[in-house]
């Protein structure tokens, strides 16, 4: 292993993943662990310079107290207890050590080296996946977001053809995306790419279903059910390559933090198809994943990607699917993304798009009297998409999208603008 590391032992302080990150902005690698690791486990843990306790002992989670191995304190690693007045409660705002303090001890009592960079962490990686796989296969759902992207990148750096992505085309993706899975990853990278046209199949099981848990049931169900065929025709295959990242884990709840929210695996697969997981990102925060996708040279296109939900245009293409307002979707929001990237607002709004209601109002074209679909442009910003405000797009920006929706977009005879924050709208419509 390249890379010097401190370990946060988690006693159930919500700051922990803070530190992490103040740490590694100090350029040493941080992990948190358990609080009840062993010794063994700890001592398994390569290049560990020093361990952090955040919480003070005899920390109190849900009226039971927690603590550390004590056999740990006799290990001969650098220790450092943030210990506060408000150990006994559930708030810690005020267990965030200075970063004097942390630098004094992670680089004056730890001795540890300022070694953490992508470089580094895709070459451990690599090591590490080598060591894992073997000389067997990976399987892949790569879907063309940012984490399965580079998870992809990195499987294809470390076992190269022992790797197989799956892409599967639900016929909801955005303009060119799925064509951009193919030229980056089969044609640039030279992946062993299994792309699956599933449009009529995805498009034939939706129709005619208007209510939006059923379309995300239905998307996410077939969405498993093709995935497993390919798996099944395909033999010789232990692995399954996850884009798991921190935040992922953290969120699924550690053994002493409160669960937010549970951890969606492709863990709808059937018992008989069980693999094993690899998961080269399980430790990088958001941030750090786009990093290591740039450094792995994918497009930052890709890497810089704004979230697009699995549904994908279902969503955002109201109601009963039709292929009509499906094609008036894709080709609005393409022009949206365009003109956005133009205006420089791609770098500054989180997320963009647009949606098709499911109805139709009156208006004039060629002297004459249409009854046509609506776009509405959303535009927010948000820190964690729990709440979200409303990006004031500059007029003339906004004026010349309608322009060219109106234009170019068939069967549209209106464009208007979002102006909901959430709540209590949510993001999406659907
Ligand atoms: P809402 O609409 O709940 O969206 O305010 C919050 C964020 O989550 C995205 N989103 C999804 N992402 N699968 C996903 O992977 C989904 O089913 C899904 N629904 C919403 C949404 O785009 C926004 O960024």
């Amino acid at each position: 292993m390249k890379q010097d590391m401190i370990v946060i032992l988690d006693l159930g302080s919500t700051e922990n993943t803070t530190i992490a990150r103040q740490i590694r902005d100090l350029g040493v690698y941080s992990e948190i662990h358990p609080h009840d690791i062993t010794v063994g486990e700890l001592k398994n843990l390569e290049n560990v310079k020093g361990i952090i306790l955040n919480g003070g002992e005899n920390r109190v989670v849900d009226g039971k107290a927690v603590d550390i191995d004590p056999a740990l304190y006799q290990c001969g690693y650098p220790m450092m207890a943030i210990d506060h007045p408000t150990a006994k409660c559930e708030r810690t705002e005020d267990a965030l050590p200075s970063e004097e303090n942390l630098k004094a001890f992670v680089f004056d009592v730890c001795q540890a080296l300022a070694n953490w960079n992508m470089k580094n962490f895709i070459e451990d990686q690599v090591e590490l996946i080598r060591k894992q796989v073997g000389g067997r296969k990976v399987l892949l759902a790569l879907s063309g977001g940012v984490d399965s992207s580079v998870v992809a990148a990195m499987l294809i750096k470390a076992i190269g053809q022992q790797l197989v992505c799956v892409h599967v085309n639900h016929g909801l993706m955005r303009k060119n995306e799925s064509e951009s899975v193919v030229e980056v990853f089969k044609n640039q990278l030279h992946a062993n790419l299994i792309y699956v046209d599933a449009v009529e199949r995805f498009l034939g099981k939706l129709e005619g279903v208007a209510d939006p848990e059923q379309k995300r049931k239905i998307i996410g169900g077939e969405f498993i059910r093709v995935f497993e065929e390919e798996a099944r025709k395909l033999e010789g295959i232990d692995f399954l390559g996850q884009g798991t990242i921190y935040p992922d884990i953290i969120e699924s709840g550690t053994k002493t933090a409160k669960m937010v929210k549970s951890h969606h695996n492709v863990g709808g697969l059937p018992e008989d198809l069980k693999f094993e997981l690899v998961e080269p990102l399980k430790q990088l925060f958001k941030d750090e994943v786009r990093a290591c996708g740039l450094e792995l040279g994918l497009p930052e296109s890709m890497v810089y990607r704004q979230p697009f939900p699995g549904p994908g245009l279902g969503v955002r293409c109201l109601g009963a699917i039709t292929r009509d307002r499906l094609e008036a979707v894709r080709e609005s929001d393409a022009i949206l993304r365009e003109e956005f990237e133009r205006a420089g607002l791609n770098k500054k709004v989180w997320q963009y798009f647009t949606v098709v209601p499911d109805f139709k109002s009156v208006g004039v074209k060629n002297n004459a009297r249409c009854f046509d679909y609506m776009v509405i442009i959303r535009a927010i910003n948000t820190v964690d998409a729990m709440s979200a405000t409303v990006e004031r797009v500059d007029w003339d920006v906004l004026e010349r999208i309608t322009e060219r929706i109106l234009a170019e977009v068939g069967n549209v005879c209106r464009v208007c603008y979002d102006m909901s924050p959430k709540p209590p709208a949510t993001i999406e419509f659907e």
